[in-house]
């Protein structure tokens, strides 16, 4: 059994910074000229493991593209503009990150952008399952418990879904139930790694403090304030940039995390685990997130849940509900597009 004890992630992405590699991964940002996508475009010219990044949006690309060419790394940069150059920055791609979408605003939920990024994302995944259909796909466009479902749908439209490649970005959930746990418990947050589990939107994100590494234990007040701040740190963001957007840099970090596991694993280092929101048999819910083992193609295997406390528990049977409608708006949408 491979223990929740490694952080691989966290590693890569220091590493990220490093200098010498073998690796030469082409990668996609779709979205790349937004709040997400710039900083995660910068992380990820950063990385030895990327020889080639395209940058695609519908804006700005140019500018954005010629801006992060200039730095000394490796990684060529090129920018693509419009959704007639959007075949051309996904061809021969084996990693596709998509931040494309609107971000919430004070008041809204992540379900509020629906009506908005549902069509983005499927648009999108068209263009993936079309041109680069063997790549990873990794979706931050939220509502994650709705686009991921609706990116699987089209891929089965298209005859090209593979459930070990289509992934749901939750890693941000991830790193700030680490720091807020390091933070409490005077910790490195670094050497700190919590399992969040379930989706990416309020009562679904369920953090596994009983899994967490080191071991930590909190009085029941202080663990269901530390729950709700983990669930609900993404409103912390929106409230503070009170009109201006959603979590854009520790996003990007996490983003970048991700997709450098995915990079590691593909480049064929074991043992690398994150959780992300996948099509699941954990559960009664058909995508769920749970800490996964990657390999070459994906998802190796799915570590399942594990052992957890009677209070963690209880928020799982209480997030399947809705979970359930969020998967089944998006699996509809996907089903009525023509
Ligand atoms: N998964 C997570 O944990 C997480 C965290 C924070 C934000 N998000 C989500 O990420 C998304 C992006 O957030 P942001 O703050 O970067 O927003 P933003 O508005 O700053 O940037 C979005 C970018 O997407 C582009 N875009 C719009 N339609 C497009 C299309 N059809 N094709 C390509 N690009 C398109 C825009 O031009 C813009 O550059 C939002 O949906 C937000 O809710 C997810």
């Amino acid at each position: 059994m491979f223990s929740r004890l490694t952080r691989p992630a966290s590693t890569a992405l220091r590493r990220g910074f490093a200098t010498s590699s073998q690796n030469n991964a082409k990668v996609a940002v779709l979205g790349a000229s937004g709040g997400i996508g710039q900083p995660l475009s910068l992380l990820l010219k950063n990385s030895p493991l990327i020889s080639r990044l395209n940058l695609y949006d519908i804006a700005h690309t140019p500018g954005v593209a010629a801006d992060l060419s200039h730095i000394e790394t490796r990684a060529e940069v090129k920018g693509f503009l419009g959704p007639e150059q959007l075949p051309e920055s996904l061809k021969g791609c084996e990693v596709v990150v998509i931040p494309a979408g609107v971000p919430r605003k004070p008041g809204m939920t992540r379900d509020d952008l629906f009506n908005t990024n549902a069509t983005i994302v499927a648009n999108l995944a068209a263009a993936c399952a079309q041109h680069c259909p063997e790549a990873m796909i990794c979706v931050i466009a939220n509502p994650v418990n709705s686009t991921i479902p609706i990116t699987s749908e089209v891929f089965k439209k298209h005859g090209v879904y593979n459930p070990n490649k289509i992934f749901g970005v939750t890693t941000l959930d991830i790193v700030r139930a680490n720091t807020f746990v390091a933070e409490l418990k005077g910790l490195d947050p670094a050497r700190v790694n919590v399992p969040v589990i379930g989706g990416h939107a309020g009562k679904t994100i369920i953090p596994l403090i009983s899994q967490c590494t080191p071991k930590v234990d909190f009085p029941q007040d202080q663990l269901t304030a530390l729950t709700g701040r983990i669930q609900e740190a993404g409103t912390e963001v929106v409230k503070a940039k009170a009109g201006a957007g959603s979590a854009t840099l520790s996003m990007a970090y996490a983003g970048a995390r991700f997709v450098f596991s995915v990079l590691d694993a593909m480049n064929g280092k074991e043992g690398v685990i994150e959780c992300s929101f996948v099509r699941s048999e954990e559960t009664e819910c058909p995508y769920f997130s749970t800490p996964l083992l990657f390999g070459k193609n994906g998802i190796e295997k799915n570590l399942g849940i594990g052992k957890i406390s009677p209070f963690e528990e209880k928020m799982v049977a209480e997030a399947v509900s809705e979970l359930k409608a969020s998967i089944k708006k998006g699996e509809e949408f996907a089903k009525s597009m023509k």
